[in-house]
């Protein structure tokens, strides 16, 4: 079984004790959506992220952080965080043979990423206050406690992260012309950007894409310019009022004439249930911020024919099934018999 460690060791700061943990991360399939694409006159990929081993992009960064808190002699690992980066500290923090505290914003967090934290035997915290406030007091433990902080203020965490610009340029032989991607801490596509410039300043690519940043509408402070103290949205992953990398973030944007832009929950939801209807790719609400981004541009006149873009789908819709099936029809129930089966199926062999 092979990792980013492996796959990508020229590229990572791995030293030769440094242990080469694995649960099979990275390698995730870069998929063409035809019939979005054509919609939307655009050729169109999606990076499915949620198919690494605990559902999200967070496995490619905490493979490293983790592998290197245990060369650096670490107690235990503690993180803040919206659901994934918790799900994927247990993970890893397990494999490791390592204790793992994680601290989520009370009743804000989906269902599936709770499920994994606890079964994966990270010590679960419920912090009455948002996620900003979390990672203040993670900050605080790891400072005060010497517990590793495993959240993207620890650089193997975005460094780790590079990885998934590498397979995309990787699998396209270039960069594509826009990277559309979530935003929440704003650690992902600081990642993304830092990988692409590592790839074009070893002449693996040419040209670095536009990076282009989708937020919730409730929680989209780099696209206000300033702190969302009380950040709703129903894209809990993302519901973020202070991006730790904001401005980092920014400058990518800049840098590469990309920007950020808001979405409202009902146009993520909307999105969510698009690609999975019509693409058969089920992504968990943040995920889908940047599919409502694309269509949103396009309808506004504002999204350039032909060019060629990759969205990042982060997570696993299966997260969080409680969003996603929220107004969706129940299923139809039946009889244990044929005739009631051929009545639901409408089934009439004379047409
Ligand atoms: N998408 C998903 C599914 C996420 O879980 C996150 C962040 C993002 C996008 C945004 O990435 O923060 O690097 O800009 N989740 C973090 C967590 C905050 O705690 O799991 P970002």
């Amino acid at each position: 079984m092979s990792g980013i460690l492996q796959r990508y060791s020229d590229f990572l700061p791995l030293t030769a004790s440094t242990p080469r943990l694995t649960l099979g991360e990275g390698n995730t399939p870069l998929l063409k959506l035809r019939r979005l694409g054509e919609k939307l006159g655009i050729e169109l990929f999606v990076k499915v992220e949620g198919m690494n081993p605990t559902g999200s992009f967070k496995d490619r960064g905490m493979v490293l952080a983790v592998s290197k808190a245990l060369e650096e002699g670490a107690r235990a690992v503690v993180c803040a965080s919206t659901g994934n980066t918790s799900a994927s500290a247990a993970a890893y923090a397990s494999a490791a043979g390592i204790p793992c505290f994680v601290l989520l914003p009370a009743g804000k967090v989906a269902m599936g990423k709770l499920a994994q934290a606890a079964v994966l035997g990270a010590r679960v915290l419920s912090v009455r206050g948002n996620f900003d406030q979390a990672l203040d007091l993670a900050v605080r433990a790891s400072r005060d406690l010497g517990l590793t902080l495993v959240n993207s203020l620890n650089p193997y965490r975005l460094w780790g992260q590079r990885s998934a610009a590498w397979e995309v340029a990787d699998e396209l032989g270039e960069a594509p012309d826009w990277l559309a991607i979530p935003v929440g801490n704003a650690g992902n596509i600081t990642a993304y950007f830092a990988g692409f410039v590592t790839y074009k300043n070893r002449g693996i690519i040419r040209n670095l894409p536009r990076m282009m940043g989708f937020q919730a509408e409730g929680a989209c402070p780099l696209v206000r310019k300033e702190t969302v103290v009380n950040p709703e949205t129903v894209a809990t992953a993302i519901r973020i009022g202070r991006p730790v990398s904001g401005k980092k973030a920014s400058a990518a944007a800049r840098i590469t004439g990309g920007g950020f832009y808001a979405v409202t929950d009902s146009e993520i939801l909307e999105a969510q249930r698009l690609l999975a209807s019509s693409e058969g790719v089920f992504a968990e609400p943040a995920s889908c911020a940047p599919v409502a981004g694309l269509i949103r541009l396009h309808r506004e006149g504002r999204l350039p024919r032909g060019i060629r873009v990759a969205a990042v789908l982060t997570g696993n819709g299966l997260k969080d099934t409680e969003t996603a099936t929220r107004g969706i029809a129940e299923p139809v129930e039946i009889e244990g018999n044929w005739d009631s089966l051929k009545e639901a199926l409408s089934w009439n062999p004379s047409v």
